[in-house]
């Protein structure tokens, strides 16, 4: 079939200067969900009508996606007109909306499979149907007209309760010829898509219509409060899905997934936590509150103390990190690591229970087995041009403050001293101190504070 996606409208109540379509839902513009959703259909031809702010919809899509300019929003009858030249004349066409982003495919599928060869509305019934297209329906149960609420009587407006979500399948024999029959003798002086069920009947045709199973996952989006209502809608549904699946929340109303959270069983996530991109979580695993975790695996039992910040990292079973620690790519803790509060990591491999428990940043560095960072302790990766590796060996102890110049390689079981600013390599097994030697002056004065003359 062809899908045609309707992303021309200007979205004036979201008073931005983005398109409204861009705007995200769970961190994904909303054109982009639709898209995605489109996609599963694998449609021959897939058009966005693009209007206001075209350029920046048009950045925003992947290469290759057909768009078909409205330069003036006459209506969505108008909007689909516009994508009839690069429509598959043979082939059925599904109208959807860019600002409709919680659409489910599932609902899409009964449609197509409804409309056979002709037409059908995919209908919902939301608590309040004000604003929207209502269902005029015959004994049969099929859809005689669609009445806009502007050009609904009262009494009309308070009964129809059955709305039009607006995504509508047209039958490949029918679209192009409905669709410049159209006449914008309306409320709003527009060319309304939704004629087409009057035409359809008009020419003997049912117009059959499918009930959205769940009417939230077809509501439009025109100002940033309803986005926000949205939002969370999407957020409950998708920790309402977690917890099915045997996952421990603290508050379901309190978790963001912007991207795609895999939790095994028993994995337990405090309040206030942020997902993005793909993060997977095995069993026993347990996330503390105001966690952010980005693109990262948790190994089964592993604890994400409270304020842990992860990017990019790989965290092995049975270990610990935060409160307050920030893991960045590259990161891979094999099992029983310890990373503690105010410690940073990025690009390190570190080996089994080794520790790194306060206030240090170690980049670029591998690290053995068992190998002990004391607080404070930095490795200096970058000298303003390069960066260099940083080697710590098994069961090797850097006492606090240490500064490690890369590239350098401190051997296995070395000790290194506090305060050490590590130069060359620390050989295995000794201690390594850099350290001024420590002096006390015996008949030393501390000075008073003098008075000035008067
Ligand atoms: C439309 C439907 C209404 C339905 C509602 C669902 C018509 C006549 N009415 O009304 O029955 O209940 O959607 O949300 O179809 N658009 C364009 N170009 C245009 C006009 C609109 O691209 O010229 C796009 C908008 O950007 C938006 C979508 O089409 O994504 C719907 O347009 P909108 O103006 O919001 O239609 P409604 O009046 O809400
Ligand atoms: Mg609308």
């Amino acid at each position: 079939m062809n899908i045609v996606i309707l992303a021309a409208g200007q979205g004036k109540r979201m008073k931005s200067q983005v398109p409204k379509v861009l705007h995200p839902l769970a961190g994904t513009p909303m054109l982009l969900r639709v898209l995605a959703a489109a996609q599963t259909f694998k449609p021959q031809r897939l058009i966005v009508v693009v209007g206001h702010g075209s350029e920046l919809v048009q950045a925003a899509l992947p290469a290759g996606t057909l768009t078909a300019p409205q330069t003036e929003q006459l209506g969505t009858g108008h909007a689909v007109a516009q994508a009839l030249h690069l429509i598959d004349p043979a082939q059925a066409t599904l109208v959807l909306y860019g600002d409709v982003p919680c659409i489910r495919t599932a609902d899409l599928e009964a449609l197509v499979a409804a409309a056979g060869n002709g037409i059908a509305v995919l209908t919902a019934i939301p608590a309040d149907p004000s604003g929207y297209g209502r269902m005029v329906l015959n004994d049969a149960g099929c859809i005689t007209g669609i009445l806009e609420h502007k050009d609904c009587t009262p009494a009309q407006q308070a009964a129809l309760r059955e709305i039009n979500t607006g995504v509508m399948l047209l039958p490949a024999h029918k679209a192009s010829e409905w669709l410049h029959a159209l006449r914008p003798n309306n409320a709003q002086g527009e060319y309304y898509l939704t004629d087409c069920v009057q035409l359809a009947n008009a020419q003997g045709m049912a117009v059959q219509r499918v009930l959205a199973a769940q009417a939230w996952t077809t509501e439009g989006v025109n100002s940033r409060s309803q986005l926000a209502a949205l939002e969370r809608l999407h957020q409950l549904d998708v920790a309402q899905a977690l917890m099915a699946g045997g996952t421990h929340l603290a508050d379901p109303a309190r978790i963001d997934v912007r991207g795609h959270l895999r939790c095994d069983s028993d994995v337990s996530i405090d309040v206030g936590c942020v997902f993005e991109g793909v993060v997977s979580i095995a069993s026993g695993a347990s996330i503390g509150a105001y966690c952010v975790l980005k693109d990262c695996t948790i190994a089964s039992g592993a604890q994400i103390l409270p304020f842990t910040h992860i990017d990019g990292a790989t965290v092995g079973s049975g270990c610990k990190v935060g409160p307050y620690a920030r893991l960045r790519p590259g990161t891979v803790l094999a099992e029983n690591c310890h990373i503690g509060n105010f410690v940073e990591l990025k690009n390190t491999q570190m080996a089994a229970a080794s520790k790194a428990n306060h206030l240090a940043y170690v980049g670029d560095t591998t690290v053995g087995t068992r190998v002990n960072i004391g607080a404070g302790v930095i490795t200096c990766n970058y000298d303003g041009a390069n960066k260099f590796r940083t080697v710590i060996e098994d069961d090797a102890f850097v006492g606090s403050d240490v500064q490690l110049i890369a590239p350098v390689t401190v051997g296995a079981g070395a000790t290194i001293g506090a305060g050490t600013t590590l130069t060359k390599n620390a050989p295995a097994g000794q201690l390594t101190v850099s350290r001024a030697k420590q002096i006390s002056l015996e008949n030393w004065v501390r000075p008073v504070k003098v008075k000035p003359s008067t």
